[in-house]
């Protein structure tokens, strides 16, 4: 097809009067004359400027939102208000009709759970045309930043024959029909007759993985689907998210967290700096939001604030059981605020996650050294016999953005642990080897990618930063 120019670069262009040629889709047509035309490469769209005398009516007609188009005109400063330059239209074609009477996009105020029903549409609008450039931002700088320190890109398998993990419910993978599965003479299902001659299912994590990377290039991430079937129906959690993995090798929990603070704050810093335009739209789109709210839940800082306050802040690093000691010290557990109960050993509810970094703290918290029973079995153990080197990076809004820790070497001690839980350990021989042939210290952290996007995007709803949402009874589009 013809050659066109992005309206991003439009934009940016000196207007000199010269020939462009743009292609989009319609924002909206008005008093015969005004084009507003977006193509998604910005915020900002570029309008287009029609001679209503040469205009044929029967193609004024088709110039309806949503309608694709191509426009050929010459590029000049706009008089107008709100925009540098403009487009006086010589010709204007339409490319794809789009039905005024069926489209339910309209140029007005849609709210996110409407746009919701109708993913494949939403894509189109201000708000979601922001969100999924940072988000695309986000995945590029996460790459740029290992790549940078030498880690590889490890692409751990999205089939997994391991259940071991146990970080969360999973999803089996199966050719088996489910009229009449192959039995066993025992009467359990065969799965020897299955695809893969076992059970099979959808991955929570490429952690076990990456470990095995770690131990042949030293410093490796993973970034991939991960999928949980939790029946968990938050603003915080989706069945399929993406997570980003990194895993060190010859490190301890200290240069875990260093790495994981760095990356964050690498992160909010190539959007505060890269892409101001989107952020500014998405800024202005929450203050509206928290305007509607009652005055005692709003927040004191704008979206750009809160991302500035993390970056300038070094995060707060405690012991678990430095913050449960702050937890039953704090107003709101003696006057019984707290619905979930708080003392050594419960696993934290995002009310106290959130009570220590919103209230408390006023910053991103690293919690180190959880109780080994609420904790996986691969963590490293402490001498103390009760804890061991797990991190959980909690932010503000968010609760738990990062989840890690420093992993147990010890062939012995892992033994042990696994046996302690019942683990199968000798479907866990590939992973036990690591420690058998040449074992080191290691570490590393799980980063879920959505939330990142949530913080960083101000976004309430972790549906509303991934095209296409999957969540408990919902898996359209
Ligand atoms: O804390 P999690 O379960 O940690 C792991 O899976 C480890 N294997 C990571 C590692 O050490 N390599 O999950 C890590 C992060 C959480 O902190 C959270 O940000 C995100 O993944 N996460 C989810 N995001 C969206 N929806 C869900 N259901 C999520 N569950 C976890
Ligand atoms: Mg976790």
């Amino acid at each position: 097809m013809e050659q066109r120019i992005k309206v991003r670069e439009l934009l940016e262009t000196e207007p000199r009067g010269q020939e462009v040629v743009a292609m989009g889709w319609v924002r909206s047509f008005r008093n015969d004359q005004f084009i507003v035309l977006h193509d998604g490469s910005c915020p900002g769209p570029v309008q287009v400027v029609v001679d209503p005398a040469t205009l044929d009516p029967a193609m004024a007609s088709r110039l309806t939102t949503g309608a694709s188009i191509r426009v050929m005109g010459n590029l000049v400063p706009s008089p107008g208000k709100g925009q540098r330059v403009e487009i006086r239209a010589k010709e204007v074609e339409v490319i794809g009709d789009c039905d005024p009477a069926r489209y339910p996009l309209q140029p007005k105020k849609h709210s996110l759970e409407f746009l919701r029903e109708i993913a494949h549409l939403r894509l189109r609008t201000n708000t979601f045309g922001s969100v999924f450039r940072i988000r695309h931002a986000l995945a590029i700088a996460i790459h740029r930043f290992f790549d940078q320190r030498g880690f590889i890109y490890l692409h751990s398998p999205i089939i997994t024959g391991s259940d071991a993990e146990g970080a969360g419910e999973m999803f089996r993978v199966t050719t088996l029909g489910f009229d009449h599965p192959p039995r066993k003479p025992e009467g359990g299902i065969d799965f020897r007759e299955d695809f893969f001659g076992k059970p099979t299912h959808l991955t929570v994590s490429g952690q076990l993985e990456a470990e095995l990377g770690a131990m042949a290039f030293g410093d490796v991430y993973t970034f991939g689907p991960t999928f949980r079937a939790e029946n968990s129906n938050t603003a915080r959690h989706l069945a399929e998210f993406w997570m980003i993995e990194p895993e060190m090798a010859f490190c301890d929990l200290e240069g875990n967290m260093d790495l994981a603070e760095a990356l964050l704050k690498d992160l909010i810093r190539t959007v505060l700096e890269g892409h101001a335009a989107d952020l500014e739209f998405l800024s202005g789109r929450l203050s509206e939001e928290e305007r509607q709210r009652p005055m005692v839940e709003r927040s004191p800082m704008g979206l750009t604030e809160k991302l500035r306050f993390c970056l300038d802040n070094a995060f707060e690093r405690l012991t678990y059981t430095e913050a449960i000691s702050i937890l039953i010290a704090s107003p709101d557990f003696k006057k019984k605020k707290f619905r979930y109960p708080v003392s050594w050993g419960v696993d934290l509810q995002s009310e106290h996650e959130r009570y220590l970094v919103e209230q408390h703290f006023r910053k991103p918290v690293i919690l180190t050294d959880y109780p080994k029973s609420i904790k996986a079995f691969y963590m490293r153990q402490n001498e103390d016999g009760k804890t061991v080197r797990a991190m959980d990076i909690l932010f503000p809004g968010i609760g738990e953005m990062v989840g890690g820790s420093q992993r147990e070497e010890r062939l012995d001690r892992l033994e042990a642990r696994m046996e302690e839980l019942h683990l199968p350990r000798e479907e866990m021989n590939w992973y036990l080897d690591s420690r058998r042939f040449g074992t080191c210290p290691h570490a590393g952290f799980g980063l879920g990618f959505e939330r990142l996007v949530q913080f960083v995007t101000g976004m309430g709803n972790i549906r509303d930063v991934i095209p296409f949402p999957r969540t408990p009874k919902n898996a359209s589009f």
